[in-house]
């Protein structure tokens, strides 16, 4: 199996590695904008060809696949054009930076026959494999309740490196640079985080925030005006509401990412900062002392195997485009949620009806 990679910034170094690790699969080019950057991201990962023209490289038959780690607002483009070259996609998330863009994706990628997959990269924590499992097994009864959290703090902490110097950071906060800020970058996550296991989100409220960072808020050709924290009151398909928020402004988290699910027969907590693989639960019995026991998940494959697999097997894994699409109408909802101050449904656009109890 050969494979390219798009985009050779700093997520391309993980994709790199994921892949080489993999028996019978050859990373064998990678193409960045800057012809610098993809030369030495080559030799850096032992990558044969380095390329700054994406056309010259999905020229190439012998590549089966790629993994477009581009910027947000680039997927479309790339993803379309790897697409055209019969070639194999696994995108990074967001999938786009709207659902129409997300949607034409899908459909190119249906038609086209071709594996596609989104890098919704906490799907390789095994607890929220569990998680999905218990809820689906009716152990925590009907869900209720749910609370998820992604929080970072890199607009305060220098531990990932300076926003306000470094190119990676300026495009996630900046619309004309494709960003859709916090809500599109890991808003996308904590959604997926939490309706993975609990079922799709019916209806949004959202709160978008973008705070004051720099004189006249723009640093060069980077006007800093994407939101850097999002709070959203959802209500999902099943009945239950939930709150989900993600903010860049979470001093003392570096990456934190929390669900509580709670039923009227038990509840489930998971939290990535204690432990990847561990679910909490207060079930059965337990419920009336209110004491929490806890579960340890069996491993997961990550995404970079499953996407693998699906190309050998020829049966696509999840999460898909067609997942990518519908988790990009949520976000599009709680845009539009913002914007108008009220309540959307997801299937109409129109002011959400509240469900009967
Ligand atoms: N799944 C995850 O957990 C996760 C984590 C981090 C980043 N990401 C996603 O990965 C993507 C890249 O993020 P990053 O932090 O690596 O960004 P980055 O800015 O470090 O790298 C992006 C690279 O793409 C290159 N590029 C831009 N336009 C291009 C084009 N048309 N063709 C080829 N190369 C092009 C840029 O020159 C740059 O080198 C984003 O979509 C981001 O949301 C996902």
């Amino acid at each position: 199996m050969r494979l390219a990679i798009i985009g050779a910034g700093s997520m391309a170094g993980e994709h790199a590695k994921h892949f080489r690790a993999l028996d019978g699969v050859e990373v064998v080019a990678v193409c960045d904008l800057d012809d610098a950057k993809a030369r030495a991201f080559a030799e850096a990962h032992d990558i044969p060809e380095a390329h700054s023209d994406l056309t010259a490289m999905l020229a190439r038959d012998d590549i089966q696949a790629v993994s477009n780690v581009t910027p947000d607002g680039v997927h479309k483009a790339t993803t379309l054009a790897a697409i055209a070259a019969g070639k194999h996609v696994l995108c990074e998330k967001p999938l786009a930076t709207n659902a129409a863009d997300a949607e034409t994706m899908a459909a190119a990628a249906r038609e086209a026959g071709v594996i596609n997959m989104v890098n919704l990269s906490y799907r390789d924590a095994p607890a929220i494999q569990l998680a999905r499992e218990l809820v689906a097994e009716g152990r925590l009864g009907r869900v209720m309740h749910v609370d998820a959290s992604y929080r970072q703090s890199w607009l305060v902490s220098d531990a990932w490196g300076r926003w306000d110097r470094d190119s990676q950071w300026l495009w996630r906060l900046s619309e004309a640079h494709g960003s859709k800020g916090v809500l599109g970058d890991v808003g996308v996550h904590i959604l997926d985080f939490a309706s993975f296991p609990v079922g799709d989100i019916a209806a949004v409220t959202c709160r978008l925030k973008c705070f004051d960072k720099a004189p006249d808020n723009r640093i060069g050709e980077y006007r800093l005006d994407a939101n850097d924290s999002a709070l959203m009151q959802v209500e999902f398909a099943g009945g239950a509401l939930g709150t989900v928020q993600a903010t860049r402004w979470a001093t003392g988290h570096h990456n934190s990412l929390a669900l509580s699910i709670h039923g009227d027969r038990g509840a489930l907590r998971v939290d990535l900062d204690a432990a990847r693989d561990r679910v909490q639960v207060c079930l059965g019995e337990d419920v009336h002392p209110a004491r929490w026991t806890e579960l340890t998940a069996p491993p997961t494959p990550s995404i970079y195997r499953r996407f693998i697999d699906g190309i050998e097997s020829g049966v696509n894994d999840q999460p898909d485009f067609a997942r990518g699409a519908a988790l990009q109408r949520v976000l599009d909802a709680c845009f539009d949620s913002d914007a108008q101050g009220r309540s959307l449904a997801l299937t109409t656009g129109e002011p959400a009806e509240r469900q009967p109890a």
